[in-house]
């Protein structure tokens, strides 16, 4: 291989511009039953901020690689490995580490992945797609013509809720901070998109007179969940999945109580744990298929090499963005 073998690595945590380091690696040696699979592309999300921060759900091992989700192609196949050929993409299992170059997994851990569908977009399909299609299906029972609220409406998982949405029927209207993506969420197919300033929950529920919100999707919380919970109507669901903000969710005691709001939680990485290899093909059949025929597309901000990896992570992690930014090898 005449390219680098990079990774961005971290020893300890901490603030990720604190503490990680791009490194070169030895190219990896495959042992038995082992393929070597080159990045092609890899998005930055705030839980591999969280992950590098110590902060997330889970944690890894230290040293450790950065970088949750991605897509790589085989570039070698170790002994003992028949059904992969070289050429072919999976994604790059998540306990690897996706922002290296180069890296050995055992081919029993891949999933494999269509090779029609543009790279960067398939490397953002198993966390956010999926997030969005669960939180649709899991918690009520939607039909054409309901509505759904959500904060953070122009994060990745905000955008293909409002297109798997959309395509169902079901009328989402999004919260954001900035006004500049009303525009881009309605040609998503965003019923409504209100700036968090200037969204009054009362006049929301006198404008739909009585259809009601089934669904609140909360990944900011602060005031911004509470602002969702008195909007919702009686016997609604809201499903709190992140915590941009970092507070605590506040929830008005009132409406738990005279208006039969529930208030629960969703983590896409215990469905995959608790869910058959049957139930994530399906899934993955349907994301993908909304992703070839453009009904599902996640806006990207930029996207850097590994060489200019520490950007990109920097990059990531400032408000304003105008989509995913995303590693390539
Ligand atoms: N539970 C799960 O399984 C699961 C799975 C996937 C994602 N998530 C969570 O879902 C959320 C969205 O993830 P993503 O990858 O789609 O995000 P993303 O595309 O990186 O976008 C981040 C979003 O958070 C907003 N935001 C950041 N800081 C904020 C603040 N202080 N107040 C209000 N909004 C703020 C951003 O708004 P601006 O553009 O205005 O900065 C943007 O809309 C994250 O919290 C993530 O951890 C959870």
């Amino acid at each position: 291989m005449t390219d680098k073998n990079l990774a961005l690595r971290y020893e300890e945590n901490g603030k990720p511009g604190d503490v990680l380091r791009l490194e070169e690696l030895p190219y990896p040696s495959l042992g038995e039953g082992e393929v070597c699979l080159r990045l092609l592309a890899s998005p930055i999300h705030p839980s591999d901020l969280g992950m590098i921060a110590g902060t997330y759900g889970k944690k890894k091992t230290l040293p450790a690689t950065g970088g949750r989700e991605g897509l790589g192609e085989v570039v070698e196949v170790g002994s003992g490995v028949s059904w992969v050929k070289v050429g072919e993409r999976f994604r790059i299992p998540e306990g690897a580490g996706c922002w290296q170059r180069f890296v050995a997994v055992a081919a029993a851990d891949l999933w494999p992945v269509p090779k029609d569908l543009p790279a960067e977009q398939t490397a953002m399909s198993f966390v956010n797609p999926p997030t969005a299609l669960r939180l649709l299906e899991d918690f009520v029972d939607l039909q054409p013509g309901d509505w759904v609220i959500q904060n953070a409406g122009n994060s990745a998982v905000g955008f293909a809720v409002n297109q798997l949405a959309s395509r169902r029927g079901i009328k989402v209207v999004n919260l954001v901070r900035d006004e500049s993506w009303k525009e881009p969420l309605q040609e998503a197919g965003a019923e409504m998109v209100f700036t968090e300033s200037e969204f009054d929950p009362r006049e929301l529920r006198k404008s739909l007179s009585g259809a009601g919100l089934r669904l609140g999707l909360n990944s900011v919380g602060g005031n911004s969940v509470s602002q969702i919970i008195k909007s919702v109507g009686d016997g609604a669901t809201v499903v709190t999945f992140g915590g941009m903000v970092g507070d605590p969710v506040r929830f008005p005691t009132r409406y738990l109580i005279f208006n039969d709001i529930r208030l629960v939680g969703f983590w896409m990485d215990r469905w995959y744990r608790t869910q058959p290899k049957s139930a994530v093909k399906q899934m993955m059949e349907e994301i993908h298929r909304a992703q070839r025929t453009g009904h599902l597309q996640v806006p990207i901000d930029q996207t850097y090499p590994l060489e200019k990896g520490l950007e990109a992570v920097a990059r990531a992690a400032t408000s304003g963005r105008r989509g995913k930014v995303l590693i390539t090898g």
